[in-house]
C-alpha cells in the first residue's frame, strides 16, 4: 500500500510512521508537513533516506501543491494528522486553526474525490465532544454523544470532522473518523502538560499548574493509538467514527507530582498558574465500540508509559533542548511570564 501521512514530522504522526514502518514493512510511505514550530525534520532522521519512506514538504492548505502530489504520487491511503493542536495558542490566535484544521482537510477531501483513495482517515480528537463535569464519573463520551466544543481548536475539529462525514454522504467518498484522548510518549512537543513539566522540573524551573489543577485528561500511550488507526485502516467501515482511550483518567496535579517523583524533584516547584479560558473540566473516553468491532485494547499501563516517556526525555535531551532554547523560549515568555 501507498499512504500518505500528513502532519508526519509532528508528535503522533511521527510515532504513525515509526509503528507502520515497524508493523507494515512492504507499505511505501509518504510524508507531507509544512514544518510549522510544531514538525521537526530531526524526529524523522532515522528514516529520512531508507527505501520505502519519502518526505515532502507542502501546506495541506495548499490546493495546487496537494493537487499535483496527488496527481504524481497516486496514494491508496491518506492519514490526516496535520493540524494545529495546541489549544492554548488557538484561544491566541485561531485564524491558522480554522485555515489549516478546516480549509487544509477540505482540500484533502476535494483531492481524494478529484484523483480517488481507497481511504480517507481523519484523526480528531476526543475535545470535539466538548467537556464532561467532574461530579459524574457514571459519564464518558460515546461515538452518539453531540458535537460541543470549548476552544477554537475543538472547533475547528469539530468542523473538519463535519466536513468528512458530509463528504462521505454526499460523494461517497471512503472515510473513517478517530476521537482519541490525550497522547503522551516520545517526541511530543515540549508546550504540552507532559513535556513541559519534565522539562521544566529538569531545569528546577517552576511547574505551571493552570487553575487548581483538578481538571482531568484520559491519557493513552502514542503507541496505543497508532495500533488504533491501523486496526480502523485495515477493518474499520467506512463512515463510521471510532472513539479511542484507555480509561486512564488522572487529574493534572497527580500527573505532575508523578513526573516529579519520578525524577526525585520537589513538590516546591509545583506553581499555580492563572486558569485557561474556556478550560474543559474533563475528558473520558468510552471505547467499548473499537474494542469490540475491532479488538482494540491499549496494550501499555500508564505506570509504565510514563516512566519510559520521562526516560526518553532523559535519553534525547538534545531532541527537547534544542526547541526549548530556540523560538518556543518567545512563546514560553509570552504565556507564562505575567500568569
Ligand atoms: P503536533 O502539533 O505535534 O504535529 C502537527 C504536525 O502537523 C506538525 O508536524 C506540523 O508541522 C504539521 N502541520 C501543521 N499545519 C500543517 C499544514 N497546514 N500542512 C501540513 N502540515 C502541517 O500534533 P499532534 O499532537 O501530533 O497531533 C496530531 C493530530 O492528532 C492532530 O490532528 C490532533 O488534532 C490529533 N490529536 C492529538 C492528540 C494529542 O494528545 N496530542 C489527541 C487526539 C488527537
Ligand atoms: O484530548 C485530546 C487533546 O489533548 C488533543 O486534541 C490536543 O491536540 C492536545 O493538545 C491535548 O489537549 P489538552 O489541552 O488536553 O492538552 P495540554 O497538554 O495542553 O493540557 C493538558 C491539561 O494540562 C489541560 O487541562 C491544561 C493543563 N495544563 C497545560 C499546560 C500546557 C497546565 O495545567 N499547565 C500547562 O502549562
Amino acid at each position: 500500500m501507498k499512504i500518505l501521512i500528513t502532519g508526519g514530522a509532528g508528535f503522533i504522526g511521527s510515532n504513525f510512521i515509526f509503528y507502520m514502518r515497524e508493523q507494515r514493512p512492504d507499505d511505501e510511505l509518504l510524508c507531507l508537513d509544512k514544518l510549522t514550530y510544531a514538525g521537526n525534520l530531526a524526529t524523522l532522521e532515522s528514516v529520512m533516506d531508507k527505501p520505502g519512506f519519502r518526505f515532502i514538504h507542502a501546506d495541506i492548505a495548499d490546493r495546487e501543491a496537494v493537487y499535483h502530489i496527488f496527481e504524481q504520487e497516486k496514494p491508496e491511503i491518506a492519514v490526516n494528522f496535520a493540524a494545529e493542536s495546541h489549544v492554548d495558542r488557538s484561544i491566541e490566535n485561531p485564524s491558522v486553526f480554522l485555515q489549516t484544521n478546516v480549509m487544509g482537510t477540505q482540500v484533502l477531501l476535494d483531492a481524494c474525490r478529484k484523483y480517488g483513495i481507497k481511504r480517507y482517515h481523519q484523526v480528531s480528537t476526543d475535545e470535539v465532544y466538548g467537556d464532561l463535569p467532574l461530579d459524574r464519573p457514571d459519564l464518558f463520551f460515546t461515538e452518539a454523544t453531540p458535537l460541543h466544543t470549548s476552544s477554537p481548536y475543538s472547533a475547528s475539529k469539530a468542523s473538519a470532522d463535519l466536513l468528512c462525514s458530509a463528504y462521505h454522504r454526499t460523494y461517497g467518498l471512503p472515510i473513517t473518523i478517530s476521537r482519541c484522548s490525550n497522547n503522551y510518549g516520545p517526541y511530543q512537543f515540549p508546550e504540552k502538560l507532559i513535556p513541559l513539566m519534565i522539562a521544566n522540573a529538569l531545569a528546577d524551573k517552576p511547574l505551571p499548574v493552570y487553575g487548581a489543577g483538578m481538571n482531568v485528561r484520559d491519557w493513552l500511550y502514542v503507541e496505543d493509538h497508532c495500533a488504533a488507526i491501523d486496526l480502523i485502516l485495515q477493518n474499520g467501515k467506512c463512515g463510521e467514527v471510532y472513539n479511542i482511550g484507555g480509561h486512564n483518567e488522572m487529574r493534572n496535579i497527580d500527573i505532575v507530582k508523578t513526573i516529579l517523583a519520578i525524577l526525585g524533584k520537589t513538590e516546591r516547584l509545583i506553581t499555580y498558574v492563572a486558569d485557561r479560558k474556556g478550560h474543559d473540566m474533563r475528558y473520558a473516553i468510552d471505547p467499548a465500540f473499537i474494542h469490540k468491532e475491532l479488538g482494540w485494547l491499549p496494550a501499555t499501563k500508564f505506570e509504565d508509559g510514563i516512566r519510559r516517556t520521562v526516560q526518553w526525555y532523559l535519553d534525547n535531551r538534545s531532541w527537547w533542548e534544542n526547541i526549548v532554547n530556540g523560538e518556543y523560549q518567545t512563546y514560553y515568555e509570552r504565556m507564562y511570564a505575567n500568569r
